[in-house]
């Protein structure tokens, strides 16, 4: 047994045939143009509910997509279209009435029933403990038509909805495959790691990579790699390129300037980078950069100081592309750090959205890279990193 996984029941714990499981995955997906995008973590979950449905299971799944209010907030009958590129399944649009009920009750073994988006309900989100949520309309209801609940939406674990912590505290409960494959690789990169370890941060969310960058340097982290809009804040923070202030750049500057003093030589900034010129990629030194000129990529020299960097890693941590890599000529940097890192021997973690987004975008075949596991969680995989507990994991551990 996983050392990772030794506070679980997995699929492996229960006999589930014949049995109704509910299902919690996580689906939602980027939404364009009210169409439903086709994303991994689809696949991924099908994964698990076809092996459940294989077992001879009664599949029931529960799954949100968006945030009330939001333009991506929708019914769930997509989902079920795309679902059903992997995995026959049944849909009704309902969660708890009579239609869905019926629907549970008249599963045969080895079926799968989709219900509606769980964020309809508005019991689903209220801020309540996991007993509270327990008790509610919904999770009673539910449970009482099943025997087992198995979660595989790590990505939606850092919520304390009602389910995501409810369902545990009234069923016997479990971890889904992809779930077993995120706590595996986070325990590696947090828990259980091997040195020297690599944080490579970039991306466009200052908060969220300072907060990690802090995380990093109190537990010892041996270097941090900046690149993308973070890189940028660095630089002017030493004073390296010139900055006209403006307030919000002057409070992430700010920030940026005490953590640099406390990381020292552990933290390692861009020594060169790329610029738009009609249109067109030009890397240049940084004594170049004119005041609050627009960066979109990291230059030749830092990807090859950083890949050997990377290459002497034992464990790599990845957030946010190094560059504005949607655009084609400034993909450069984000694709050479990946190759550095499919190149080396180090295990790697790669997350966050816009990251898992990118490996695709620039080319990279996942199954190419061996000994990376790339999250599919956005705020989970963050919170998870900074090492606080996440809600949704706490109450599946063996009581
Ligand atoms: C995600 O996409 O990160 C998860 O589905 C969680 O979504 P949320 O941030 O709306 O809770």
């Amino acid at each position: 047994m996983n050392e990772q996984l030794k506070d679980f029941l997995t699929i492996d714990d229960f006999d589930v045939e014949g049995k109704t499981v509910l299902f919690r995955a996580d689906i939602n997906s980027v939404v364009i143009n009210g169409k439903v995008q086709m994303k991994e973590r689809i696949e991924e979950n099908a994964k698990t509910i076809r092996e459940l449905s294989a077992k001879r299971a009664k599949v029931v799944i529960l799954a949100h997509q968006g945030r009330a209010g939001g333009d991506d907030f929708l019914p769930l009958d997509q989902h079920a279209q795309l679902l059903r590129n992997f995995v026959d399944l049944k849909y009704v649009d309902d969660i708890m009435g009579p239609v869905a009920r019926a629907a549970i009750k008249n599963l045969n073994e080895g079926e799968v029933l989709l219900l509606d988006n769980v964020r309809m309900l508005a019991e689903e989100t209220l801020d309540r403990t996991p007993e509270e949520h327990a008790k509610s309309i919904f999770v009673t209801r539910l449970a009482s038509l099943a025997d087992i609940y198995i979660n595989d939406a790590f990505s939606v674990a850092h919520r304390s909805h009602a389910s995501v912590v409810g369902f545990p505290k009234v069923l016997d409960a479990g971890i889904g495959r992809l779930m077993e494959r995120e706590l595996m690789a986070l325990g590696r990169a947090v828990i259980d790691i091997k040195r020297p370890v690599v944080y490579v941060l970039g991306g466009a969310k200052p908060e969220e990579v300072f907060d990690i960058m802090e995380f990093a340097l109190e537990k010892g982290v041996d270097s941090i790699l900046t690149t993308g809009v973070i890189g940028s804040f660095f630089l002017y923070a030493k004073g390296v390129i010139p900055l006209k202030v403006d307030n919000l750049l002057f409070e992430h500057v700010g920030r940026a300037r005490r953590i640099a003093n406390r990381g020292g030589r552990r933290i390692k900034y861009p020594w060169d980078v790329a610029i738009e010129v009609n249109g067109r990629r030009k890397e240049i030194p940084l004594d170049e950069v004119r005041a609050n000129q627009r960066i979109y990529d990291i230059g030749e020299i830092t990807c090859e100081k950083y890949g050997e960097i990377i290459k002497n890693a034992r464990t790599v941590i990845m957030k946010g592309p190094a560059g504005a890599y949607e655009k084609k000529e400034f993909a450069k940097g984000t694709k050479k750090i990946f190759k550095a890192i499919a190149d080396s021997d180090a295990f790697s973690l790669l997350g966050g959205g816009h990251t898992s987004a990118a490996i695709s975008e620039v080319g990279m075949n996942r199954q190419e890279m061996d000994n990376v596991h790339v999250s599919l969680a956005g705020g989970a995989f963050l919170r998870y990193l900074l090492g606080k507990p996440l809600p949704g994991i706490e109450v599946l551990k063996k009581r």
